[in-house]
């Protein structure tokens, strides 16, 4: 693994995801043991893609995708099938089982819900206790849904998702716990939606995915980077990032050209009220890298693409996860686009 921010390396076995020195997200750097490849069975035929874990084979992924009815050029990415109803689940399957792995019996994480749900989940069936610190503005239902997962010890802040953040890093370093969340484990584990959306979409022009933390876009510029690396992509998809003009700071940092700011959340898509994005700076170096754009969508337009894709296909996203939805309704598409709109979690 190596430092992101100050370039140290750590060779195998390092049982952290930040650096010891400078306290920077690493990044996990492995050859892939071959191809994504077409593999529509199971997420674990990704598993020669993945970093080298004793991972048990739990269920998660091989999410659908479904056509629009009323726009040909564009399909939407259903990671609301995942067990715990959102995206997460492919993080925290690969980032439980490193854990584990590391000889811990213990995982923290910061949350605003949706990733807490999903850790306890999968801490529960690798038999680890777990502490999540919850934002103060997460939805009843996600605390519900933490609740009846069992065994998690929830505290649930009062300030922001940074707030959750610096208690979740504080409560590791004090009680030598595995600090889990938004770090490179996941990253690694999310990237696999990159694989499932070009083996069902293979002409995919655009995939379009809402930003919080901005660790499931960089885990999919990472899986599209991996595919290109090995002659997979027949064309490479431009990504696009969403965000809430209520909680913009990615979006804002990326059209200004400049550092990213804290900024207050203020938007009702708990989900992505996220005010400092951690691997924010990596995913716009990245996005620029590789051609894609932010755009964003007010709080109003994801209620109503929240609320229409319930009366079109019955199936429930939150208002995050409809950003991506919303944020469709404003591309133009011209004839050969194909649009994946990542419909990134359905917790309300
Ligand atoms: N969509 C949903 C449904 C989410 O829960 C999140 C993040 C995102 C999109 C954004 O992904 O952070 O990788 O850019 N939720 C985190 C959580 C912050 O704690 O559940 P990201």
């Amino acid at each position: 693994m190596a430092c992101t921010g100050c370039g140290e390396v750590y060779r195998r076995r390092y049982p952290s995801q930040v650096c010891g020195r400078c306290n920077g997200i690493l990044e996990v750097r492995y050859n892939a043991a071959g191809k994504a490849g077409h593999a529509l069975a199971s997420f674990w035929d990704y598993e020669n893609v993945l970093p080298k874990g004793r991972y048990k084979h739990y269920e998660v992924g091989m999410t659908r995708i479904i056509r629009s009815h009323g726009n040909a050029n564009l399909f939407f990415k259903l990671e609301t099938d995942n067990p715990t109803r959102s995206f997460k689940d492919r993080g925290s399957v690969i980032e439980v089982a490193k854990a584990k792995e590391y000889g811990y019996d213990e995982l923290v994480c910061a949350s605003t819900g949706n990733m807490a749900y999903s850790i306890a989940y999968y801490s529960k069936l690798y038999g680890m206790r777990v502490k999540v610190f919850i934002s103060g503005n997460a939805n009843i239902d996600k605390m519900r849904d933490i609740r009846g997962v069992g065994d998690a010890d929830i505290t649930k802040v009062r300030g922001d998702f940074s707030a959750a953040q610096e208690r979740a890093s504080e409560y590791a370093k004090r009680r030598n716990v595995f600090l889990s969340g938004d770090y490179c484990y996941r990253k690694e584990g999310q990237s696999t939606v990159a694989y499932e959306i070009m083996a069902q979409a293979r002409n995919a022009t655009h995939i379009i995915v809402p930003v919080g933390n901005a660790t499931l876009i960089s885990g999919i510029l990472k899986g599209l980077g991996r595919m290109e690396e090995s002659g997979e992509l027949r064309t490479m998809p431009k990504v696009i990032a969403v965000q809430s003009t209520s909680c913009m700071p990615f979006v804002r940092a990326f059209k200004k050209g400049r550092k990213i700011k804290y900024e207050e959340p203020k938007t009702d898509a708990d989900a992505i009220a996220v005010g400092m994005p951690t691997f924010g700076e990596q995913a716009i170096l990245g996005l620029k890298e590789h051609g894609g754009c932010a755009v964003a969508v007010s709080d109003r337009e994801m209620k109503k693409a929240q609320e229409s894709f319930y009366r079109d296909y019955g199936i429930v996203a939150e208002m995050g996860g409809a950003a991506s939805i919303a944020a469709a309704r404003q591309l133009k598409f011209k004839e050969d686009d194909l649009a994946v709109a990542v419909v990134s979690g359905g917790n309300v």
